[in-house]
């Protein structure tokens, strides 16, 4: 597999950075990640606007401009010809003079394969664990993930599939998804306060609103509402549209994934296949 490192495409094994990487030293970087769906680069260009709002928010320079940048990616992806994968880029603090202020970032793009969650997950909806958390910098897709890492252990000792952050008695988002809801009103809601915007997110809210069938709100959820929630489910690029039966020890939805959903599942489908379709 190659990657781009900084001006430079290498194959991974002969690519490095340097353990003075304000990454490395003090988690100091941001990153995005988008797949390929048929071997087109789905919602690409809503990954690089957000990959480079978020590294002005964190103020490092991103050693090429939006358009350069997705032209290297192109060269990338015809070298290493993966239909189905994932494409990562991240943007680093780069080697720090004194091991606390930024250098020159550093820029990788790496392709990796990607799975996704089982037919059954799909089918069957999956069990969430909550936990009070707020993100730093929410906004922004930083390398920080250690609270979510720290608790894998956990979500699997409790049988559950991943952990939803709640803050305040609000619930937030995932590890690495967005939450949605149907509340009692039948409508649609998301929360939009604290989050990162993913890119999932984004696009179906735009497909829901094209569509016209159901009423789509962003707003704050509180953590009652969403037990009480007659369905929910999650978004993310790994995982399109998942359904969620059960929050802890509380089943959503008498534990089924409901009618809104299965719709919202196929309308993403379609959403994707219809960008393929016009981006081949
Ligand atoms: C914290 C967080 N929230 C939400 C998402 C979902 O974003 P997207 O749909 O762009 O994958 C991610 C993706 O990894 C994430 O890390």
């Amino acid at each position: 597999m190659y990657c781009v490192i900084n001006q430079r495409m290498l194959k991974e094994e002969d690519a490095s950075l340097g353990i003075r990487d304000l990454a490395l030293l003090r988690g100091y970087g941001i990153f995005d990640f988008f797949r390929l769906s048929k071997g087109v680069p789905l919602f690409i260009d809503d990954h690089l606007d957000r990959f480079y709002a978020a590294a002005e928010k964190v103020r490092l320079d991103v050693p090429y401009t939006q358009q350069e940048l997705k032209s290297r990616i192109g060269e990338l992806l015809n070298l290493n010809e993966m239909p189905i994968s994932g494409v990562r880029l991240l943007l680093t603090g780069g080697y720090t003079p004194d091991g606390f202020d930024p250098g020159h970032p550093n820029l990788v793009v790496t392709q990796e394969p990607i799975s996704f969650p089982s037919t059954e997950k799909y089918t069957h909806g999956i069990k969430l664990i909550t936990y009070e958390h707020l993100r730093e910098m929410a906004h922004v897709k930083t390398i920080n993930y250690m609270t979510g890492v720290w608790l894998r252990k956990k979500v699997i000792e409790e049988n559950a599939y991943d952990v939803i952050y709640t803050y305040q008695n609000k619930v937030l988002e995932l590890t690495r998804s967005n939450v949605f809801i149907v509340d009692s009103d039948n409508k649609i809601v998301t929360p939009k306060e604290n989050v990162l915007m993913g890119i999932t997110r984004k696009n179906l809210i735009r497909a829901i609103e094209a569509d016209g069938g159901y009423t789509i709100e962003e707003r704050d959820v509180s953590v009652n509402e969403l037990v009480e929630a007659k369905e929910a489910f999650l978004t993310g690029t790994t995982k399109k549209v998942l359904p969620i039966t059960q929050i802890d020890d509380k089943k959503i939805g008498g534990g089924q994934v409901g009618k809104v959903t299965n719709k919202m599942m196929t309308l993403f489908k379609k959403t994707e296949s219809d960008y393929v379709e016009s981006h081949e």
